[in-house]
């Protein structure tokens, strides 16, 4: 049994580099980021998936890294892509390999079958038992819900990771904006926690998040202000007791003009990119902005909201 290259514990910067272009991963190797994680997932298209896995099989046994810690995401267990994922990366690498990214986790036994997969090809592979880590990333209102059992499923766990734009899919945030606050959010807001954990109640278990009465009701502003605040989390809708106070709500829990048009555009540009006829990539420029599969799934809550509405 040979043992494996120790890595620095620091992680301060994180890179993201798609499994699918090596030139990508070749500049990556000298770059000064404590991680550097190669993406099977949702960098990479469908159909670029198992070329992917050979890029990164090559690109981990090739000289030129630094000392970052090295790890792979793989796609989640919903998919039919994980054990192949894992199996390629860790026989044909393992030895090159800190840990494994598993993205959309929900539960601890989603951690505990990663860990006996890994535990049957260290053994196979002659590698360090339990040499290899387990990076679960957080991107669900399960997953968040679940987060205790998550963390403790396994001495392989090393981190828990956020990933924001599946999670505000996922709990159907209205926002095409990733990193910042939903418009209408106000910071410091005393009934964040409890607003919040009934949001992800509701979305852990496929029900829809209403908020309850204003009780001002000669105070317009102060019931779209209020119904701002959980329209910008993703609730689906809130109490009314007024005819005056239904126009509004009706308004503020649907997306702007402007919202649903964007969500539409980015959902075609994705699909026009990832369906082969726009090179079936899995990571596009949109103007300015980089769209993958998880900000396609927030503009789908945006286009849904909005087709739901009759935009
Ligand atoms: C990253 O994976 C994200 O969903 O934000
Ligand atoms: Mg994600």
């Amino acid at each position: 049994m040979t043992t494996r290259r120790r890595s620095p514990a620091t992680r301060r910067s994180v890179l993201a580099v798609p499994g699918s272009n090596p030139r990508m991963i070749e500049k990556a190797k000298g770059l000064a980021a404590d991680e550097i994680f190669l993406d099977l997932e949702d960098a990479v298209a469908p159909a670029a998936k198992a070329a992917a896995r050979a890029n990164i099989v090559a690109a981990l046994v090739s000289p030129g890294w630094g000392e970052q810690i090295r790890v792979v995401r793989v796609n989640d267990w919903t998919t039919q892509w994980t054990y192949a994922d894992v199996i390629t990366v860790v026989e044909g690498a393992g030895r090159e390999l800190d840990a494994i990214l598993l993205p959309k986790v929900t539960d601890a036994g989603q951690v505990r079958a990663l860990d006996l997969l890994l535990t049957q090809l260290e053994k196979a592979g002659g590698l360090e038992p339990g040499g290899i880590g387990i990076e679960p990333q957080i991107e669900n209102a399960l997953g968040l819900r679940n987060i205790d059992e998550i963390a403790t499923a396994s001495p392989r766990v090393r981190t828990l990771v956020f990933g924001p734009a599946d999670f505000m899919a996922s709990i159907n945030m209205r926002t095409l904006v990733v990193g910042e606050q939903p418009e209408g959010y106000q910071p410091g807001d005393a009934y964040h926690h409890i607003l919040m954990t009934i949001l992800l109640a509701a979305r852990a278990h496929g029900l829809q998040a209403i908020d309850g009465p204003y009780l001002q009701i000669r105070d317009l502003d102060g019931f779209r202000r209020a119904a701002g605040r959980t329209a910008a989390l993703g609730f689906d809708g809130k109490w009314v007791l007024h005819p005056t106070q239904i126009d509004a709500a009706n308004e503020i829990f649907s997306p702007r003009q402007a919202d649903y048009d964007r969500a539409e555009e980015i959902l075609d540009a994705y699909a026009y990119h990832t369906s082969g006829a726009g090179g079936a990539r899995g990571a596009v420029m949109l103007g300015d902005e980089m769209i993958d599969e998880a900000s396609a799934k927030m503009a789908q809550v945006i286009a849904a909201k909005g087709r739901a509405a009759g935009m």
